[in-house]
C-alpha cells in the first residue's frame, strides 16, 4: 500500500516538529508548505538529510505552494502568529481569521477527502472557521487541544503524586484558553480517581497551573508560544486518524446539542478515526465541571460571533 500523506501548513516551531515527529514515525510522507519563501524547503531537506541516521523511508519535501499537497489524508494547520508574553490567545484572532481562511480555501479542493486538524489559536474559534470555509462535514474538522491540556494534567499529576507518567490518564475539556476545565473527576493514576491520590489544594493548584500552561512557557521563551507538547499533541491526533485507530480522547468537536452545547466547537471526548470525530462520547459531568463547560463554550461563541462578523 502507498505510505499515506499529511500535509503541514506552517513551517515554525509546531508545524516543523509536527513534521518531523511524522516522518520519524514512519508514519506518512509529508508535505510542508509555508508562506515564507525557502523555508519549508530548507527544513524539509535538513530533515531528509536526518534519514540515514534515524533510519526513516518516510520522505518530506517543503514548498511555498500546494501544488503538492493533492490528496492529503491528513492536513495540520499551525500557520499563523504565536503568542508573545502578556499576550492571550484570542488576542491572535484577527491575523490568524484571514491566514486560517486562506489556507483551508488553498488546500481543501485539492484534498477533498483529507482530515483537518487544527492547531492555530485562538484554538476553538479557528477551528469553527476552518470548518465554516472548509465547506466539509463537521467530522473531518477536528482542532487539537484536549490531548495537550491532558497532556499537561497529566505532567503535573505525575509530579505531584511522584509516580509514573505512564500510569496517569488525565482529562481537560472546554476551549483552549483560561477557561478550559481540567475534569478531576476522569482523571486517574492507573484507574485510581486522583481525588484519592492528592488532597484537594494540590488538585485546585495544578488545575490553574494546567490552564495556564501555555502562558508559563510563554513567559519564559519571551519570542514565541510552546510547541514540542503542540506538536506531539498535533501527530497523536494525526496518528489515529492515519491508523484508523478509534483512539478516545479529548479534541475540540462541532457540537450540536451534545453537552446541551449547540454550533460551537469546543474540546469534549471523541473517537477519532480515519472518519475524522467519529462520535462525541458523552460522559456524565459533576454539575461544577458541566457549568465550567458551559461558560467556556459561551466565550468561544462570542468569539466565532466576532470571527463570522469580520471574514
Ligand atoms: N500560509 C502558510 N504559512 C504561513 C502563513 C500562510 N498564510 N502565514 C504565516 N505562516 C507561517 C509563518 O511564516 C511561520 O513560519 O506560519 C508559521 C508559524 O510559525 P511560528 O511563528 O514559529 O509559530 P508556532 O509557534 O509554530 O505557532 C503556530 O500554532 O500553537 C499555535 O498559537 C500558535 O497560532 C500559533 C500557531
Amino acid at each position: 500500500m502507498a505510505r499515506q500523506k499529511v500535509t503541514v501548513v506552517g513551517a515554525g516551531h509546531v508545524g516543523a516538529t509536527a513534521a518531523q515527529r511524522i516522518v520519524e514515525k514512519q508514519l506518512a510522507d509529508v508535505v510542508l508548505v509555508d508562506i515564507v519563501e525557502g523555508l519549508a524547503q530548507g527544513k524539509a531537506l535538513d530533515m531528509m538529510q536526518s534519514a540515514a541516521t534515524e533510519g526513516f523511508d518516510t520522505q518530506i519535501i517543503g514548498s511555498d505552494n500546494y501544488d503538492q499537497t493533492h490528496n492529503s489524508d491528513v492536513i495540520i494547520v499551525t500557520a499563523g502568529i504565536a503568542r508573545k508574553p502578556g499576550m492571550s490567545r484570542d488576542d491572535l484572532v484577527a491575523t490568524n481569521a484571514k491566514i486560517v481562511s486562506s489556507v483551508v480555501e488553498q488546500t481543501v479542493a485539492l484534498s477533498p477527502n483529507a482530515i483537518y486538524v487544527i492547531v492555530s489559536n485562538p484554538l476553538d474559534a479557528m477551528t469553527f472557521l476552518a470548518w465554516k470555509k472548509s465547506g466539509l462535514p463537521s467530522e473531518r474538522v477536528v482542532g487539537m487541544a484536549g490531548v495537550l491540556d491532558s497532556s499537561r494534567y497529566a505532567c503535573f499529576i505525575a509530579e505531584e503524586a511522584k509516580c509514573s507518567i505512564k500510569d496517569v490518564r488525565a482529562m481537560v475539556l472546554g476551549g483552549h484558553g483560561d477557561s478550559m476545565v481540567p475534569v478531576p473527576e476522569y482523571s486517574t493514576v492507573n484507574g485510581i480517581p486522583i481525588e484519592q491520590v492528592l488532597d484537594a489544594q494540590t488538585i485546585e493548584k495544578i488545575n490553574e497551573r494546567t490552564k495556564h500552561g501555555g502562558a508559563e512557557i510563554v513567559k519564559y521563551l519571551k519570542t514565541g508560544s510552546a510547541y514540542y507538547a503542540p506538536s506531539a499533541s498535533a501527530v497523536a491526533m494525526a496518528e489515529a486518524i492515519l491508523l484508523d485507530s478509534n483512539r478516545l480522547i479529548p479534541a475540540c468537536a462541532y457540537m450540536n446539542g451534545e453537552y446541551g452545547l449547540q454550533d460551537v466547537y469546543c474540546g469534549v471526548p471523541v473517537i477519532l478515526n480515519k472518519h475524522g470525530v467519529q462520535k462525541i462520547v458523552e460522559i456524565e459531568l459533576r454539575d461544577e465541571s458541566q457549568r465550567a463547560l458551559n461558560e467556556s463554550a459561551n466565550g468561544v461563541k462570542a468569539l466565532c460571533d466576532k470571527i463570522l462578523a469580520t471574514v
